[in-house]
C-alpha cells in the first residue's frame, strides 16, 4: 500500500462539497480537488457565498480552500492526478423511457465514468458515493472498461453517504458508521484498505464496516427506506390521533421509550421531503419489480402513498377550516425548505401544499430564512405540477425575514418547516394584523398551541385535536 496523496471528487453538490471539505480538513497531507461541470457552482464555492447553506460548513471551507481543498472545472486534469476518485454526481429519478418515475437516471454517473476511463493514464480507485441501484458498481466497471488505456486498472468501491442536510458537518465528523463495499478478492481488499486509511484519520476503525459491493449498495437504499417508513408510520398514527382525540406527541414519546424502537425520527409532520427518500424508495421499488417481488414493491410503495396522503389530509383540513374556499385569500406559509437549517427545497412538502393552495385560488406569501426566490419559483414551475408560470409569479411571494409584511391581512399561517425562529415570533402582534378569524395550522408541532388559542387564534395541528374556543 502507498499513502493516498490526492483525491478527486466529481460533483460539487450537497454531498461532494461537504464530504470533501471534511476530508481536506481532517487530512492536511491529502490534496483534495472537487470538480464540477457547472462553472457557476464552482465560482460560488470559490466566492464568500458558497452555494449551499449548511451550519458550520463555510468555516471549514474557508480554513482549507487554496491550501489542500480546491474547487475547479478542470475535471480531466484532476482525474489524472488522483489516487482515489469519488463519484458524487446527481442520480435523479428518470423522467423518460424505461423505468420512468422509478429508476434512477445514471446519465451523470455514466458520463463521469466515461471521462475517467478516457483520461486516466494510471490505475485508480473509483468510489461510488452517489446513491445508485444495486449492481451499479458492476455497470460502472463495464463503463470504465469502454476505452481505457493499456496497463490501467480500476477498482470500484461502494461507499454510500449517510449525512443528513442541516446536520451534515456533525454527521461527517462523527459518523454512526462508514460503509465500504468492494470485491471479495486480493485487489478488492487492497482498495478497501486504501479508502479506509483516509477515514481512519478521524473515524475509529471499529466504525468502518466493510462488505461486498451489492450489500453496500442495498444497505443505502434500505437505510433510507426504513427511515422514511418510520415517518410514514408515525404520520399514519397521527391521522388516528386527529380522528380519535389521542395526541401524537404523547404516543411518539411513549413508544420511543422502548429501547428497541428508540426515540429518534418519530416526529409527525406535513410529510417527509428532501432529494433522497422518495427517489431512493422508488429505486428500491424498481429493483423489486425487476426481481419479480411484487408484494415487496407494494409494501415500500405504501410509504410513499402515506406521505402523499399526509400532505393532502393537511390541506383538506385547512380548506375545511377556512369555510371551504381559499379563493383570493392570503395564506402565509412558514417555511419552504424541506427541513430546518437548509435552503434546499428538493421534494419539499411545501411544494405540493402550494400546488393545492394555488388550485384553490389562494394568494401565498412564503416566509423562509434561507430559500431563494428563484429556487422557489423553479420548484413551482415544475411541469408535473401543471401550474402556469405567470400565475405562480403573480400569486406567490417570498419574504425572507419581514414577518409583519408576510402576515398582514393573512387568513392563515401554515407551518411547513420547523425553523427555530418561527417559535420566537410575537404572535400577539401578528394576530392583530391578520384577518379574523385568524387561523394557524402547525404542520410541524413547533408552536405553543395553548398560548396561541388564548391570544384568539383558531389552531389546528398535525396529530392532535385542540380545544379551540
Ligand atoms: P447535487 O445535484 O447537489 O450535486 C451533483 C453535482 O454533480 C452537480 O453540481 C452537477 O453539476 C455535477 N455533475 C453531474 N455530472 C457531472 C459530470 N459528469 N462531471 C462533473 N460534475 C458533474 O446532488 P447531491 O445532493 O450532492 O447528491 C449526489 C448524490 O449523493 C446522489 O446520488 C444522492 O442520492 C446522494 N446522496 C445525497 C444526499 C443529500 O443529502 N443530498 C445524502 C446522501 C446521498
Ligand atoms: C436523509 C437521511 O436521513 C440521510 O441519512 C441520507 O444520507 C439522506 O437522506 P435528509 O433527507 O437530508 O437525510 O434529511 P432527514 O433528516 O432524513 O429528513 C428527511 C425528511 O423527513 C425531512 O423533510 C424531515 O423534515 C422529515 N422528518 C424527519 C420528519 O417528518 N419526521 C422525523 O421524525 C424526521
Amino acid at each position: 500500500s502507498k499513502p493516498i496523496k490526492n483525491i478527486c471528487c466529481i460533483g460539487a453538490g450537497y454531498v461532494g462539497g461537504p464530504t470533501c471539505s471534511i476530508i481536506a480538513y481532517k487530512c492536511p497531507h491529502i490534496q483534495v480537488n472537487v470538480v464540477d461541470l457547472s462553472q457557476e457552482r464552482i465560482n460560488a464555492w470559490n466566492s464568500p457565498n458558497i452555494p449551499i447553506y449548511e451550519p458550520g460548513l463555510n468555516e471549514i471551507v474557508q480554513k482549507c480552500i487554496g491550501k489542500n481543498l480546491h474547487f475547479t472545472t478542470k475535471v480531466e486534469e484532476c482525474i489524472e492526478k488522483a489516487d482515489i476518485i469519488f463519484i458524487s454526481v446527481n442520480t435523479p429519478t428518470k423522467t423518460y423511457g424505461v423505468g420512468l418515475g422509478r429508476a434512477p437516471d445514471l446519465t451523470y454517473v455514466e458520463s463521469a465514468a466515461r471521462t475517467i476511463s478516457k483520461v486516466a493514464k494510471t490505475s485508480k480507485i473509483i468510489v461510488e458515493k452517489s446513491t445508485v441501484p444495486v449492481k451499479a458498481a458492476e455497470s460502472i466497471t463495464n463503463m470504465l472498461k469502454s476505452n481505457h488505456q493499456p496497463n490501467v486498472e480500476f477498482q470500484v468501491l461502494s461507499n454510500p453517504e449517510f449525512l443528513a442536510e442541516g446536520t451534515a458537518i456533525n454527521d461527517l465528523l462523527k459518523p454512526d458508521r462508514i460503509l465500504i463495499g468492494g470485491d471479495n478478492n486480493e485487489k478488492g481488499k487492497w482498495a478497501i484498505g486504501q479508502l479506509s486509511s483516509v477515514y481512519e484519520n478521524w473515524v475509529e476503525k471499529s466504525l468502518i464496516i466493510t462488505t461486498n459491493t451489492w450489500s453496500s449498495e442495498l444497505s443505502k437504499l434500505a437505510a433510507n427506506a426504513m427511515l422514511a417508513q418510520r415517518i410514514s408510520s408515525v404520520n399514519s398514527i397521527s391521522a388516528i390521533c386527529e380522528a380519535s382525540g389521542a395526541d401524537i406527541e404523547h404516543v411518539s414519546r411513549a413508544i420511543g421509550f422502548d429501547t428497541r424502537i428508540g426515540n429518534k425520527f418519530l416526529q409527525a409532520s406535513v410529510g417527509f421531503g428532501g432529494s433522497c427518500f422518495q427517489k431512493d424508495i422508488n429505486n428500491l421499488i424498481y429493483l423489486c419489480e425487476n426481481l419479480n417481488l411484487k408484494e415487496v414493491a407494494e409494501y415500500w410503495h405504501q410509504v410513499l402513498v402515506i406521505n402523499d396522503y399526509q400532505k393532502k389530509r393537511f390541506v383538506d383540513k385547512i380548506v375545511k377550516c377556512l369555510f371551504n374556499t381559499l379563493n383570493n385569500k392570503k395564506i402565509t406559509l412558514l417555511g419552504f425548505a424541506f427541513k430546518k437549517n437548509t435552503g434546499d427545497t428538493r421534494e419539499s412538502a411545501a411544494i405540493q401544499i402550494c400546488k393545492y393552495f394555488l388550485d384553490e385560488g389562494a394568494l401565498i406569501t412564503v416566509l423562509d430564512p434561507k430559500v431563494e426566490y428563484e429556487q422557489m419559483i423553479l420548484e413551482l414551475s415544475n411541469p408535473q405540477l401543471n401550474l402556469p408560470i405567470e400565475m405562480v409569479k403573480r400569486k406567490v411571494q417570498l419574504c425572507s425575514t419581514d414577518v409583519i409584511e408576510a402576515c398582514k391581512g393573512s387568513h392563515a399561517l401554515v407551518v411547513c418547516t420547523e425553523w427555530d425562529i418561527f417559535k420566537t415570533y410575537d404572535y400577539k402582534g401578528i394576530y392583530e394584523i391578520m384577518q379574523k378569524p385568524a387561523h394557524i395550522f402547525d404542520g410541524r408541532l413547533i408552536l405553543d398551541h395553548e398560548q396561541l388559542i388564548s391570544i384568539g387564534f383558531h389552531v389546528e395541528a398535525v396529530g392532535k385535536k385542540l380545544n379551540n374556543q
